[in-house]
């Protein structure tokens, strides 16, 4: 079963504000947050918080990653619920210190809330017209740790990097739930699945591997969809693998026949595997920088004299 609209997923957990920026909220004796959407989306979280946790503030929120669509909204929050704590690896910590990585996330969030209304068919009344914010991080996560939110749940905190080199994701084990961000890629509404090995290919497949090795009945993934399901969820972590691997394969063989131009594969590699998708899809900017370092990374890797390609 696939959920793709906001709501109560099952048990104690919860998708608020928007399914393509969803965040997860865990109901706890210490409520707990996870994922923080883009700047335009904060007011959908904030009331969807206030309506499922009526007169109760969330006492966490974890974050993945520091790209902009997933801690776009963290100011809002903090100015919404002042005692909220912000969870996140340090490596996102020290990103979110950097003026460089501050103005890239400001301007990929003002892009985005261009974009949405560009694309007739999306309700925006709900989205707000804010500029990106920095914040600071409360809590500095280490691989391996828990959190205790009290009652018999917990987070287990797993480093995940391979998407970026900050990544984790978030297990919880009574509920066997996953919070993995974009470590696994994604599932798409067409039913595709896309690799997002930005930082490092082969520290990416061994995440997938370590996702794939734990009991997981909910995995909540960064953008589009919840999966429900043993079955589901192990059929998705393989097929992402096998797409990671086909896009390392496609994307050799095109530099080959490039003789190593990037630029031409990347051309190549967006007119195979972006221009044909019909309708609402990822914004063309984010697209290409996604895309670029995917291939420069691909590039260098295969340059490597140890002969690490396979
Ligand atoms: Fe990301």
């Amino acid at each position: 079963m696939y959920i793709t609209s906001t709501g109560k997923i099952r048990n104690n957990l919860y998708m608020l504000g928007h399914s393509g920026y969803p965040m997860f909220l865990v109901d706890a004796p210490k409520p707990a947050l996870f994922e923080a959407g883009a700047c335009f989306t904060g007011k959908m979280y904030v009331e969807d918080i206030n309506s499922t946790l009526p007169g109760r503030p969330p006492s966490f929120l974890f974050l993945t990653h520091a790209h902009w669509d997933h801690c776009g909204a963290v100011a809002h929050l903090k100015e919404a619920f002042p005692t909220l704590q912000v969870a996140a690896s340090s490596m996102a910590a020290d990103i979110l210190r950097r003026p460089n990585a501050l103005a890239l996330i400001r301007k990929l969030n003002d892009d985005a809330r261009t974009y949405m209304d560009s694309f007739p068919g999306i309700d925006t009344s709900l989205f707000i017209d804010e500029t990106f914010q920095p914040f600071e991080v409360d809590i500095e996560l280490e691989d391996s740790s828990v959190i205790d939110l009290g009652n018999g749940t917990t987070v287990e905190i797993l480093a995940t990097p391979g998407h970026t080199r900050d990544h984790h994701s978030f297990y919880l084990p009574r509920e066997k739930v996953m919070i993995a961000g974009e470590a696994a890629g994604l599932l798409l509404n067409t039913g595709e699945v896309t690799t997002e090995f930005l930082f490092d290919y082969d520290a990416y497949l061994l995440s997938l591997q370590k996702l794939a090795q734990l009991p997981i009945e909910v995995f909540c993934q960064g953008h589009n969809l919840v999966i429900i399901g043993e079955e589901k969820i192990k059929t998705f972590l393989e097929r992402s693998i096998q797409e990671t691997i086909d896009f390392k394969d496609r994307a050799l063989e095109l530099l080959d026949e490039e003789d190593g131009s990037v630029e031409q594969v990347i051309q190549r590699v967006k007119a195979e595997r972006y221009d044909p998708i019909q309708g609402l899809k990822q914004p063309v900017v984010p697209y290409m920088i996604n895309l670029t370092a995917k291939i420069n990374h691909l590039a260098a890797r295969k340059n490597q004299p140890s002969g690490a390609v396979t």
